[in-house]
């Protein structure tokens, strides 16, 4: 059974990402596990040096073991979101781990924001990040869902068919790309 990773880079209760993670997950419950980053403390090399905090260590773990890893990623300054940015660059620490971590681990992102492009900018920036750590970037889709104001329900539900089936349709190319 092929076992993806989801990670949500937005802390906020009422996040538009979080929820299109959480959506992810109800259409593909045997494939997508959420985790989360808002353990993940400040990088400090001082604090890495006296060891690996805990939640870095177990988020690690899981994505070593996992056959892929979907980013939800909002978009800040037109670029991607430092929080998220903070806990990829734990998970690359040390640097002799990362071949474990992220060395030919597929690897999607897909983005919610209330603006008209919809994360398109902050996908983009997340590339160099990959192509850095050595992963293999699934570009076979694309998600942008802008105007997330519109497309989610009062308690963060996926109101929107069209994004929906988007969604189903990107992660049915996802997932088929991580069992390969
Ligand atoms: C510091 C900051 C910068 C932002 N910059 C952008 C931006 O460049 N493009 C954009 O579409 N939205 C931008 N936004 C709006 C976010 O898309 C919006 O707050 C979104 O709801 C954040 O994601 P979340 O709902 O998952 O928390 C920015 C928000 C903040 C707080």
């Amino acid at each position: 059974m092929t076992r993806i990773i989801g990670l949500s880079g937005s802390l906020r209760r009422g996040s538009y990402n979080t929820a299109l993670l959480r959506a992810a997950q109800e259409l593909h419950p045997q494939h997508l596990r959420i985790a989360s980053i808002a353990d993940i403390p400040l990088y400090d090399a001082d604090v890495e040096s006296k060891g690996m905090p805990a939640a870095v260590q177990s988020l690690k773990q899981q994505i070593a073991s996992a056959d892929g890893l979907l980013l939800v990623s909002p978009e800040y300054n037109s670029s991607l979101p430092g929080v998220l940015k903070n806990a990829v660059d734990w998970l690359s620490r040390p640097s002799g781990e990362i071949r474990n971590v992220f060395r030919d681990k597929p690897v999607a992102v897909i983005g919610a924001s209330p603006g008209g492009f919809g994360t398109l900018s902050a996908q983009a920036a997340w590339l160099p990040v990959f192509r850095g750590l050595g992963a293999r970037f699934w570009s076979g889709g694309r998600l942008v869902v802008s105007g997330a104001h519109n497309v989610f329900g009062q308690q963060g539900h996926l109101a929107d068919a069209d994004i929906r089936e988007r969604l189903a349709a990107f992660l049915e190319g996802f997932v088929e790309f991580c069992a390969d």
